[in-house]
């Protein structure tokens, strides 16, 4: 039987998530700050690390590696800097509070650049890239995160999806270039075998260290190839800048590091990421930032493509197609088997489930 396609509108899912991280402890502005990440993600269409992320995050706080209650404190600091411990708290709490620290400080000196530790997985770097871009700064970050993906040559991973995020505000438009440093995200391999479909040579490799279509294979050796794949495709770029994420995150706060980071996906233990989150000020530079950065994005699209089907883009634009798509639609499409999982999670929270609606058949 075809698996159903169902649709659930934003304001809903963020109730069911708030609810869900209520329902384990979380205070209500922790948890609405979750909703509001999640939420983000999938409507900007990065679907693995939205709603399908929910469990994780709840898993952690009901075996205590996660304090939902934890706020973020500065350790250290200096004019344009700061040193912030997370205090194991949730991702979005830690990395809201970073950022806005970081804002404050351009604000007053141009730049602010704050490093933190003892944090936790902080979803779509992008969402914390934007809150200062939607302020009219740059905004930068990275995160460490579990080891899944082999430095180039080696069997066995030893760094994260290390994501990176830089967001800039332009005249009516943005840059929002938000990325893992592996070919893809470990939740795009989850979301093709929810599927039943292969994933594309270079994605990942199997337990012996060879590429594979397979995505079971991919997700039993749990070893992502790094961006740029096999090093005939230049691999070893990705490598150097899934180290460099590592450098300005776990090294810099003093957090956990590289291989010494916890597994995810069977965690007894605390993960201690570092995270990194820099606000510039584009006005201490040349005048007229957005509107030169308007009039680059503009040519860049505006060139002759390949195919005159699939136009030139820049980084952002996927996401504002989805968007606009979900706007138009009311709401978020999802797989029937996430719905599954998310009805059980409320049953067992004794919670309102998920109202979603079906729509069709995948
Ligand atoms: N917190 C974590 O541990 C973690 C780890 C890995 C990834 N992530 C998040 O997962 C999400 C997905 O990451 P990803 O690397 O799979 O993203 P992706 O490959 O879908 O997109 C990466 C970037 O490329 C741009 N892009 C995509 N297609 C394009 C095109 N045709 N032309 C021009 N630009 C294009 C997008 O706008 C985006 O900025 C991100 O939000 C990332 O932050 C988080």
């Amino acid at each position: 039987m075809a698996a159903k396609k169902l649709f659930a509108p934003l304001p809903e899912i963020c109730r069911f998530v708030t609810d869900v991280m209520t329902a384990v402890g979380t205070p209500a502005e922790h948890a609405y700050a979750m909703s509001e990440l999640l939420v983000a993600a999938d409507y900007r269409g990065h679907l693995s690390h939205g709603l399908n992320r929910l469990s994780m995050y709840v898993e952690d706080v009901r075996n205590g590696t996660t304090d939902p209650c934890a706020t973020p404190e500065v350790i250290k600091e200096k004019s344009a800097v700061a040193l912030v411990d997370g205090k194991n708290g949730l991702g979005p709490v830690v990395g809201n509070f970073c950022m806005d620290l970081a804002m404050e400080k351009a604000k007053e000196t141009g730049v602010g650049w704050i490093s933190a530790r003892g944090t936790n997985h902080y979803g779509i770097a992008g969402w914390y890239s934007m809150r200062a871009a939607n302020q009219g700064f740059v905004g930068i970050t990275c995160s460490n995160t579990s080891p899944v993906t082999a430095p180039l040559r080696s069997k066995k991973a030893a760094v994260g999806t290390n994501p990176i995020s830089v967001a800039a505000p332009a005249k009516n438009d943005s840059f929002v270039l938000d990325m893992a440093t592996s070919t893809a995200a470990l939740g795009k391999i989850e979301l093709k075998r929810s599927r039943n479909e292969d994933i594309p040579l270079g994605w990942a490799q199997d337990i012996d260290g060879n590429m594979t279509t397979n995505p079971d294979k991919a997700l039993l050796a749990n070893c992502l190839m790094p961006l740029g794949g096999a090093e005939e495709t230049s691999g070893y770029k990705g490598t150097g800048i899934a180290l460099m994420v590592d450098i300005f995150s776990g090294i810099l706060s003093g957090a956990n590091y590289g291989p010494f980071i916890r597994n995810w996906k069977n965690a007894s233990e605390k993960a201690n990421l570092g995270q990194c989150f820099i606000a510039l000020d584009p006005s201490a530079f040349a005048p007229c930032f957005e509107e030169r950065l308007s009039n680059f994005l503009d040519v860049i699209r505006a060139l002759e493509p390949v195919d005159p089907n699939k136009p030139v883009l820049v980084a952002g634009d996927p996401e504002k197609i989805h968007m606009k798509e979900v706007s138009y639609r009311g709401g978020i499409l999802y797989h029937q088997g996430l719905i599954d999982a998310m009805s059980k999670l409320a049953e067992e929270l004794n919670i309102c489930p998920l109202r979603s609606t079906v729509v069709g058949t995948c």
